[in-house]
C-alpha cells in the first residue's frame, strides 16, 4: 500500500528496525553507540523528525480513543498476519522477508532456545500492530522508538532535539521530570508514544500471559529497557516483568539475519500455537 509521500519517509516501514538492529549491533562499544546518527539515513532521520513532532500527549489519547476500544471488527490471528503481508511498500520481494516471515523467524529463534510456548507466541504475534499502517496511519505513529509524553524526555531518547517541534515542549507542565504522572506511579498509567506496540497488546491482552503482555505493549521502549531511563515513573512489578521485556529484545534485534523460515514445515506448529491461545476470531 502507497502512502502520501509526506507521511512516509521511510521507503519500507522496516527501515525503522533495521535501524535499531544496527544502533545495537552485537559488540558495540557504547561510544560507537553514541554515534547512533551515522547509522540513520537521511529517511530515517526525517522519520523521527516527525515523530518527535508529532507524538504529543493530546495525539496519543486521541489514538488510544479510536483504536484501544477494538471497534474495527472482529478477524483471526492468520487473516489478520496475511493482510500485514500486504504492506510491501517498495520492498524487493525476492530478497525482502514478508511481515510474516520475520514474525515466524522471531518466533522461531525463541523456539530453538526452549523458551515457553507463550514466549514463542509473542514472538509471532509482536508486529502485528503494524496494520495501523494500513488503516491509513502515518509511518511516525505505527513504529520508532517509544517514550512517555506528558512529562519530560530523557536525553537517552535518539534524536532528542527533534523534541523541539513537538507543541508539548510549549507546555510547562509536561516538562518537569514528572510531568502529569506522580512518582512510581506504574507504567500502565503512563501515555507512551502511540504505534504498533500498544495497538497489540490491546488486542492480545486478554489472551496471554502478562510477561507477554508486557513484551508486547514495551518492546520499542527501547530509553527503559535498554537504557534505565523512567525508572521513576516505573513500579516494582513493572522492575520485575522488564526482566522479560529484556529477554525478548535480542530477538526481536537479531533474528533478522538468520536465514528464511522454511514456512510451509513449521506452519503446523504456528497453527497449533496460535489456537491453543486463541480463539477464532478476536475484536481488533
Ligand atoms: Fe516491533
Ligand atoms: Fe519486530
Amino acid at each position: 500500500m502507497k502512502q502520501a509521500a509526506e507521511n512516509a519517509p521511510l521507503k519500507e516501514l522496516d527501515d525503522w528496525d533495521d535501524f535499531v538492529a544496527a544502533r545495537y549491533r552485537q559488540g558495540k562499544s557504547e561510544e560507537e553507540f553514541r554515534n547512533y546518527k551515522a547509522d540513520a539515513n537521511p529517511t530515517v532521520t526525517e522519520f523521527y523528525r516527525q515523530n518527535h513532532a508529532g507524538q504529543t500527549l493530546d495525539f496519543v489519547l486521541r489514538k488510544k480513543a479510536e483504536y484501544c476500544g477494538l471497534n474495527r471488527g472482529k478477524k483471526g490471528i492468520w487473516e489478520m498476519a496475511e493482510y500485514l503481508n500486504t504492506l510491501v511498500d517498495d520492498s524487493d520481494p525476492d530478497t525482502d522477508l514478508t511481515q510474516t516471515e520475520h514474525l515466524l523467524q522471531t518466533a522461531e529463534a525463541i523456539r530453538k532456545d526452549g523458551h515457553p510456548r507463550w514466549f514463542i507466541l509473542a514472538g509471532f504475534l509482536h508486529d502485528l500492530g503494524k496494520v495501523l499502517c494500513l488503516y491509513g496511519e502515518p509511518q511516525w505513529a505505527v513504529v520508532g522508538d517509544t517514550f512517555p509524553v506528558g512529562c519530560g524526555y530523557s536525553d537517552q531518547i535518539v534524536f532528542p532535539e527533534f523534541f523541539a517541534a513537538n507543541s508539548d515542549s510549549a507546555i510547562p507542565e509536561y516538562r518537569t521530570e514528572y510531568g502529569i504522572y506522580e512518582p512510581n506511579c506504574g507504567l500502565d498509567k503512563v501515555h507512551l508514544s502511540f504505534g504498533h506496540d500498544e495497538y497489540v497488546y490491546q488486542v492480545t491482552r486478554r489472551y496471554v500471559p502478562e510477561q507477554a503482555q508486557y513484551m508486547l505493549r514495551y518492546h520499542s521502549f527501547y530509553p527503559a529497557h535498554r537504557h534505565g531511563a523512567y525508572r521513576h515513573l516505573m513500579n516494582a512489578h513493572d522492575e520485575r516483568m522488564f526482566e522479560w521485556v529484556r529477554k525478548f529484545n535480542p530477538y526481536d534485534l537479531y533474528s533478522k539475519g538468520r536465514e528464511r523460515p522454511k514456512t510451509q514445515e513449521i506452519l503446523p506448529y504456528y497453527q497449533d500455537l496460535v489456537s491453543e491461545f486463541f480463539p477464532d476470531k478476536i475484536d481488533w
